[in-house]
């Protein structure tokens, strides 16, 4: 397969037309076979479900190209079981995990000239979605909605790429405790496009967001979970009802502990302990493993000890561990890796 004549090195995290996307639709109460197609466009009606009362959800997954040529995908069974759970709660009909998993397989063999070669740094993002398409103007689900996946070669979602970001407290809340803060809701990302145009005006990478209820412990950033590191190296994440269970997250949980042979801990993280822990980092597919050097609390400033230059050492760790996997260096978990 010829790769596309690209400067894979010097992507960023941004949207480049690929050739081919999944289309499915779902009408009188069934989902169709679904199709790729070469349209990148959408035509709907003006009062359609998603434009009036903001009725979508997504997913985001990537491929690689392992160091002996394959191509592959991380874990897709997770991504659509989470987009199962979100459709549910957002009174959408769930795509079926069989059909999701076979469409992005089909997305990813379509669009395999533009799956970053092994080494550049790259990868190919795919975003799953689904949302509400016929007219709606009372409030209530839509009837007919349309599922898609495109794929957009991406680079590193933060400027900078492995080095040190320095966060925000946010004034704003992301979630609420009973919202809709641990599913794929578009509306989640809606309301923190105000939260984050401000941080990045102060010269914030990102804002970390306290649970709405307390505002003392610490949930995650707009687009990805934290990893802490204690100075005697156990893993601790923020366990919450209100925060996305990333895939990432768990899988880091799990290498931490199994392949790292760390201690690793789901628990509440208060804001108070976060000046004790010696590293810290946010987890995402995007965002893979960024290290996070500062938080800013209204000025006053919480410096962790592996500082601003590079990523502590047990954040390269499973950095190094997780991306050797989902890159065919490491042997992955039975079920962790599948090839296109
Ligand atoms: N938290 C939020 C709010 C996200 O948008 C994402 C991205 O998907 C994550 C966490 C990380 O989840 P995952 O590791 O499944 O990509
Ligand atoms: C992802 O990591 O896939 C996300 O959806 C996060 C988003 C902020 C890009």
């Amino acid at each position: 397969m010829e790769k596309k004549d690209i400067d894979w090195s010097g992507l960023g995290f941004g949207y480049v037309q690929t050739d081919k996307r999944f289309v499915a639709n779902y009408k009188n109460g069934a989902w169709d076979e679904g199709t790729l197609t070469d349209d990148a466009n959408i035509v709907m009606n003006e009062c359609a479900g998603v434009l009036q009362y903001a009725q979508t959800c997504f997913e985001g997954l990537k491929a690689y190209t392992t160091e002996d040529g394959r191509t592959v995908c991380f874990r897709p069974d997770l991504n659509a079981e989470r987009m199962f759970d979100t459709a549910k709660r957002l009174e959408m009909p769930p795509f079926p995990k069989d059909k999701f998993i076979d469409a992005v397989k089909q997305v990813v063999k379509a669009n395999e000239a533009w799956v970053p070669p092994y080494g550049s740094g790259a990868t190919l993002y795919l975003r799953p979605y689904m949302f509400g398409i016929n007219p709606v103007i009372g409030v209530k689900p839509a009837e007919d909605y349309q599922f898609r996946i495109f794929a957009t070669p991406v680079g590193p979602y933060f400027k900078g790429g492995a080095k040190p970001l320095t966060l925000c407290v946010s004034d704003f809340d992301r979630a609420a405790p009973h919202g809709t803060g641990h599913i794929k809701a578009g509306l989640n990302y809606a309301m923190s496009l105000h939260p984050i145009v401000e941080a990045h005006k102060a010269g914030y990478a990102e804002n970390m967001y306290l649970d709405a209820a307390t505002r003392t412990k610490v949930e995650e950033t707009g687009g990805a979970n934290f990893l802490f590191i204690t100075k005697d190296n156990k893993v601790v994440t923020p366990k919450s009802n209100s925060i996305l269970p990333s895939i990432t997250r768990r899988s880091l949980m799990y290498v931490a502990k199994e392949y790292l042979g760390l201690e690793a801990e789901e628990r509440e993280v208060h804001f108070d302990e976060v000046k004790d822990f010696a590293e810290c980092g946010l987890c995402g597919t995007a965002a893979v493993i960024s290290p996070v050097g500062k938080i800013v609390d209204h000025g006053k400033e919480i410096c962790f000890p592996s500082g601003m230059e590079e990523m502590g050492p047990i954040t390269k760790k499973l950095y190094d561990t997780l991306t050797g996997i989902q890159m065919g260096r490491i042997d992955a978990p039975e079920g962790w890796i599948v090839e296109i």
